[in-house]
């Protein structure tokens, strides 16, 4: 665990140990944290548009699969689980699951594709325990770098309050000095670890988390089914083929209408609306001089950036809530 899926990214892509210069495959359209690692350790992301999924582009991401991008970081949008075939194209993945814990496709979990898979426990997820975050692999070598680079990057492996668990804490050394285990540090980590308090909520959600997901499941249905009347007006979000995703929230495109106007009255009117994260990142400050690639047209990403909007539909979201989103925005939208 980690204190945020930021953080979990940051963790992951320190432990893949990517070179500086490396070139990463990633979609302009997500949460700027699955991108700002890329940046910081000095790799050079390579855009991908999305589709109409709100996903990486797959054929764009084979592309560069074939074209010699080694390595990809890449989210389930808003749990939308994304094509399995993406992962197998590249030699190491970082699957950003922030959006999508519970979310499958076929029988297999989002967080079980990626050669590291990363979580967000902050409010609206799947799980909430404040801030928190989660990175998961099936390697043991990259499983204890993350340990150590999550606790400052020290040697040992013990876990807050265990103590001498290898047995040996005073029996080794650094450089050929008598050292104690806490103190030999094997990579250069930080301090990413979440306070207990927040472990403590995350261990008794996550007995919740079937019925936590069966309530998003419930609420996607009902706003997909009220808004079927409207769809000349706004696109519905499109599954990806096969996937069965426990989605994070519901993405609203507009085929016309101010978007602005539009979330405006629908906020005034009690019923909160976020926009879908970056929409297209190259767009945005952080990006000036950062070295980049963008060798595809980004239409969708610059089409969500402008008129897609997203309402809640989260666990706490009650049949009588859900209801008024819809309404409400079925009322705004076609104003
Ligand atoms: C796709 C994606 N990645 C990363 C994050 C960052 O997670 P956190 O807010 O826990 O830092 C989010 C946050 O919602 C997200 O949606």
């Amino acid at each position: 665990m980690t204190n945020s899926g930021s953080s979990a990214l940051d963790v992951a892509i320190q432990a893949m140990g990517w070179k500086p210069g490396t070139r990463v495959a990633t979609p302009t359209l997500t949460f700027p944290t699955t991108i700002s690692p890329i940046v910081k350790y000095g790799m050079i992301p390579v855009f991908v548009d999305a589709d109409e999924t709100y996903n990486a582009n797959p054929f764009q991401l084979a592309e560069l699969a074939e074209s010699g991008v080694d390595y990809a970081v890449l989210p389930h949008m808003v749990g939308n689980t994304l094509n399995p075939a993406v992962w197998t194209m590249f030699k190491e993945t970082i699957e950003d699951s922030c959006d999508a814990l519970g979310s499958k496709f076929g029988p297999q979990l989002a967080g079980t594709f990626g050669t590291i898979s990363c979580f967000s426990f902050y409010g609206a997820h799947h799980l909430f325990t404040g801030e928190g975050g989660m990175t998961c692999t099936k390697n043991t070598a990259l499983y204890d770098k993350m340990l150590s680079i999550v606790s400052w990057g020290r040697d040992c492996l013990c876990r807050p309050a265990e103590d001498n668990v290898c047995g040996k804490r005073f029996d080794v050394k650094v450089d050929g000095v008598d050292y104690d285990h806490k103190y030999i540090a094997s990579n250069f980590g930080g301090n990413y670890k979440p306070l207990d308090l927040c472990g403590v909520l995350g261990n008794i959600q996550i007995n919740k988390l079937e019925r936590f997901t069966e309530i998003r499941k419930r609420n996607f249905n009902y706003l997909y089914n009220y808004f079927q009347d409207i769809q000349d007006i706004v696109t519905l979000p499109k599954i990806v083929t096969g996937a069965d995703p426990s989605w994070f929230a519901f993405p609203i495109t507009l085929r016309k209408g101010n978007r602005k106007e539009i979330t405006g009255r629908i906020e005034k009117r009690g019923v909160q609306t976020r926009l879908m994260f970056a929409g297209n990142i190259t767009r945005h400050p952080c990006m000036k001089d950062v070295p980049h690639e963008k060798p595809f047209p980004l239409d969708v990403s610059d089409s969500v950036m402008a008129n897609t909007f997203m309402v809640g539909l989260n666990q706490t979201v009650t049949p009588e809530e859900c209801h008024k989103i819809a309404t409400v925005v079925k009322e705004e939208v076609t104003k």
